[in-house]
Parts: structure tokens; sequence; C-alpha cells
């Protein structure tokens, strides 16, 4: 009786407050938080000119979510990368970003593989541009040859998002990454996690495959911290 006199006393004495309280324990369930993590990801993702379509580093555009972009900082900062493989390269504003970051850090290199040649890709010499598909076999073999044997590779999947290239980049990729590393398989919120419903079997179903099968990887759930990531369950580490 008294706690209840002690509330109606502080919404009248302080209605801004407790409105203010009450909005606080509203998200901070988890049901609500994932609901709102939902709506905000379809709304992100479905007004694209707006948002990741719309998104440069330094002038170039890069088709990432910002926050997961923070994610692959840390990522770095942690596994301090000789080799940064990125399936996908597109503009080359993903590229640019990873190789701006290898220049805070001062060392390792990025070879960016996509079976399109775009016009007027940045440079930068710590990037290799790599033509063809990821899958190929005189692709695979012209990334290795740039990788030496103690070199310490993180992996980025983002070219073809069906289901059947993404399980054959992680097949192939998988074996170059060390325990510690990982490989992040992009775009894992395709078909209804939660945007595009009718996209039919993609990333995530690629990596649930994969990690089923290889035991050396796990998903590490903590890189989707900042709620909002457009590869749910896609950041997978190496772990032995
Ligand atoms: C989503 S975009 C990459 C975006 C880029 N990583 C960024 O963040 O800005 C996908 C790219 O994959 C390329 N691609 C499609 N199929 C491929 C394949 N089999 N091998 C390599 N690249 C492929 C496309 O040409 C396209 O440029």
């Amino acid at each position: 009786m008294a706690k209840l006199h002690t509330v109606l006393l502080n919404v009248f004495l302080h209605p801004l407050r407790t409105l203010n309280n009450l909005d606080r324990q509203f998200w901070k369930s988890p049901a609500m938080s994932r609901f709102l993590t939902r709506q905000f990801h379809k709304m992100y993702y479905d007004t694209e000119k707006r948002t990741w379509g719309n998104t440069f580093w330094f002038g170039v555009q890069v088709n990432k979510c910002p926050l997961d972009l923070w994610i692959y900082q840390e990522i770095m900062h942690e596994v301090r990368p000789d080799v940064i493989i990125e399936c996908g390269t597109a503009a080359g504003g993903s590229a640019m970003y990873l190789a701006n970051m290898l220049d805070i850090m001062g060392k390792g290199k990025v070879l960016s593989v996509d079976i399109n040649p775009f016009d007027g890709r940045p440079k930068h010499p710590r990037v290799t541009y790599i033509l063809g598909s990821s899958t190929a076999d005189d692709v695979v073999e012209q990334v290795k040859s740039h990788i030496a044997a103690n070199d310490k590779v993180l992996v980025i999947l983002d070219s073809d998002h069906s289901m059947r290239h993404v399980y054959n980049e992680l097949r192939i990729y998988s074996k170059l990454v060390q325990p510690g590393s990982y490989v992040i398989v992009e775009d894992s919120n395709q078909n209804g996690y939660p945007v595009s419903p009718f996209y039919g079997p993609g990333p995530m179903e690629a990596l649930k495959k994969f990690v089923a099968e290889d035991a050396s990887f796990t998903i590490d759930l903590s890189r989707e911290k900042f709620y909002l990531t457009f590869n749910p369950r896609g950041y997978l580490k190496r772990i032995r």
C-alpha cells in the first residue's frame, strides 16, 4: 500500500520522470526489444535509397549498415589480420574502409574479389582487386598466392547471396582462417531474417548448414550487440 502511495505521489510530483521510467521499462523487456529491433531493421532495409544504398566511405559507395562497419573495426583490432579477403567488391567502398582501418593499424592488405569490373574503383596500396567468381579455381589460387604461411586471415563474404554460392565460399575460404579469426557472412538478414521474405535460401541457410557440419566455427552472437545487424548469426568465429 505504501508503495502504491509512493508511486502515485511520484506521478503527481514528477510526471515526466515517471513517464520516462515507464518508457525505459517498455523497451527493456526482451520481447519488446526484439519487436522494436525487427521493425527498425525492416524500415532501415526497405528504405534503401535513404539508408544503405546511400552510404559512403569518403565518397565511395559502401553497401553496408554502419553498425556492422563498427563491428568490423572492433574485430580487426582484436584479430589484427595480415590479410582480409573480401568476396564482392562492387564500387570498392568497403575495400577502402578496410584498407583505411589497416592504415591505422599499420599493417595488412585487402584482397577484394568481384565477378564484375567496376569503372573508377578507388586505388589504395593495400588493396588488390581480383576479377572473377569467388568460387572459381583460378580465382581461389590467385587469392592463395597472396597469403604467406603465418598470415592471419579474416574473410568477408558479400558476393552472390544464393545459399549454394555462399555455402561453397564458406567451404573454400574457411580453411584459410586461423583460430580466433572470423568468416563474416553478410546479408544473412535475407529470406525473412527479417527482410526480403521471398528471397529464397540465402546466406542464413548456407551458414546454418556450414556450422552444423564444421565444429571448428561458432556463431558469435556478441557481435550483434548493437541490435541491428545485416549479418544476423553471420559472425562466424573459428574456435579451434
Ligand atoms: C553486395 S555487392 C558488394 C558490396 C560491397 N562489398 C560493399 O560493401 O560495398 C555484391 C557484389 O558481388 C559481386 N558478385 C556477384 N556474384 C559474384 C561471384 N560469383 N563472385 C564474386 N563476386 C560476385 C557483384 O558483382 C557485386 O559487385
